[in-house]
């Protein structure tokens, strides 16, 4: 059975992060930061419009709503481009909020009348919990593209990290274990991460941490961006069409811009804002490979003396701030070993929290994949260009993040917290 004061917690939080995200003035809310994202007014409604959508009109949209056919249908992402939505006649800022508002008041009271047998509707608290926690991350990644005097600052400070786990492996041996998860173990887990089965994985090594910006700097310092031999044929056409020569929001003195703020760059925190075109050519440079997400999720979730699957790399205990970097509270990842007590079972660090991990995976269905209530969710993008990222950044929120949790994106992305943890054959 799925809690409801667990949802209603969770609704909670999600909002709160809005909230917080959008306390800017209505010019502020209204300017598109970079082509690639929305204007932050555009996500704060449709966070809304979602939530009536999937609680208050049983995912209907021909169902009439709060606001009108045409306003409805502007918050449909399928419709309009990321590009376009600056131009089309948005509620405005106070609009948004109060249309947010008044769609929370109505669904907490939806959620205080469900039965407690009914888990159908309790499972679409939970996707719009993770629907608004994930707009969220949207909207860090356009305020990171924001120019100007910052108007984020982080409301906690990173762990410290432990030295000598750069560049350091874990062996996971061969052998079967049991893939993605099903809603009797993770009852709010999405279509894509059912149904749970096994699968046999040959021995291979792993990052015992993610790559830092130490290491990636002596890539570039080795050539790497010049180096065609390193990167694929389309990862180099693509480096030579869009210039690229460093992370994004590195700067040519040695710097990086994180949120307005300019600042060294921290040698032993794990490197953001990369392609999956650079990681793997960063991961060819350095001898190995990236990671398969079937690999990925063993050496994250599996138990081998157990013969059983984790709710979380470290256990089964909630994640705290002694485990992972999480919330987008910090606004950056934490240094590589800042999080011992977060290891997995195999003693690999650092897997949920700090940063996105490219994986080699296209983004595609488990066999026995059957589409949830949210249809377009996954299905329209199997089979696309994409690449899946495994493990979750800094930036996601705890309560809808587990070890079976896939993330997708284009390979040339990376305003998105992405980086990379090596793999090796065994
Ligand atoms: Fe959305």
């Amino acid at each position: 059975m799925i809690a409801r004061d667990a949802l209603a917690r969770d609704l909670e939080r999600a909002r709160r992060r809005t909230l917080t995200l959008t306390d800017f003035d209505d010019a502020e809310l209204r300017r598109q930061y970079n082509p690639l994202m929305s204007p932050l007014v555009w996500d704060l409604a449709h966070i809304g419009q979602q939530e009536e959508l999937w609680l208050l009109r049983d995912g209907n949209p021909a169902r009439p709503g709060m606001l009108s056919a045409e306003v409805d249908g502007l918050y449909d992402a399928f419709v309009h481009s990321r590009a376009s939505r600056v131009d089309l006649p948005l509620l405005s800022p106070a609009q948004s909020r109060s249309y947010c508002s008044t769609v929370r008041a109505a669904a907490l009271d939806a959620l205080d009348t469900l039965p407690e047998d009914d888990d159908d509707i309790a499972f679409r608290f939970g996707l719009v919990i993770s629907h608004e926690n994930q707009h969220d991350e949207t909207m860090l990644q356009a305020l990171n593209l924001r120019t100007g005097a910052p108007i984020l600052t982080p409301r906690i400070t990173v762990r410290r990290g432990r030295p000598g786990l750069a560049g350091t492996s874990v062996l996971i041996p061969g052998g079967e274990f049991l893939l993605g998860v099903d809603a009797e173990t993770e009852p709010l887990s999405l279509d894509n991460e059912r149904p749970a089965h096994v699968v046999d994985v040959p021995a291979f090594r792993i990052g015992r941490v993610p790559v830092t910006n130490d290491e990636w700097r002596q890539f570039i310092d080795d050539g790497g961006y010049t180096q065609q031999r390193w990167w694929s044929a389309r990862g180099w056409q693509h480096r030579l069409e869009a210039g690229l020569s460093a992370p994004q929001f590195w700067n040519p003195d040695g710097s990086r811009t994180r949120f307005g703020h300019v600042e060294d760059i921290p040698a032993d925190e794990p490197v953001q804002h990369i392609t999956f075109f650079e990681a793997e050519a960063y991961a060819a440079w350095a001898g190995a490979r990236l990671p398969t997400e079937i690999e990925w999720e063993k050496a994250c979730g599996w138990d081998a003396a157990a013969g059983t699957r984790r709710r979380y790399p470290w256990g089964f205990d909630e994640p705290t701030a002694r485990h992972a970097n999480l919330g987008g509270d910090a606004l950056r990842p934490a240094p590589v070993g800042a999080y011992p007590d977060g290891a997995s079972a195999y003693g690999v660090e650092q897997m949920l929290g700090d940063v996105w991990e490219w994986t080699t995976s296209p983004l595609l269905p488990w066999p026995g994949f059957t589409p949830m209530i949210y249809q377009r969710y996954s299905e329209p993008f199997f089979d696309g260009d994409y690449k899946v990222l495994r493990g979750g950044s800094w930036a996601v929120a705890a309560d809808i993040l587990r070890p079976s949790f896939r993330n997708w994106d284009h390979p040339i992305r990376r305003q998105i917290f992405a980086g990379v943890r090596l793999a090796w054959d065994a």
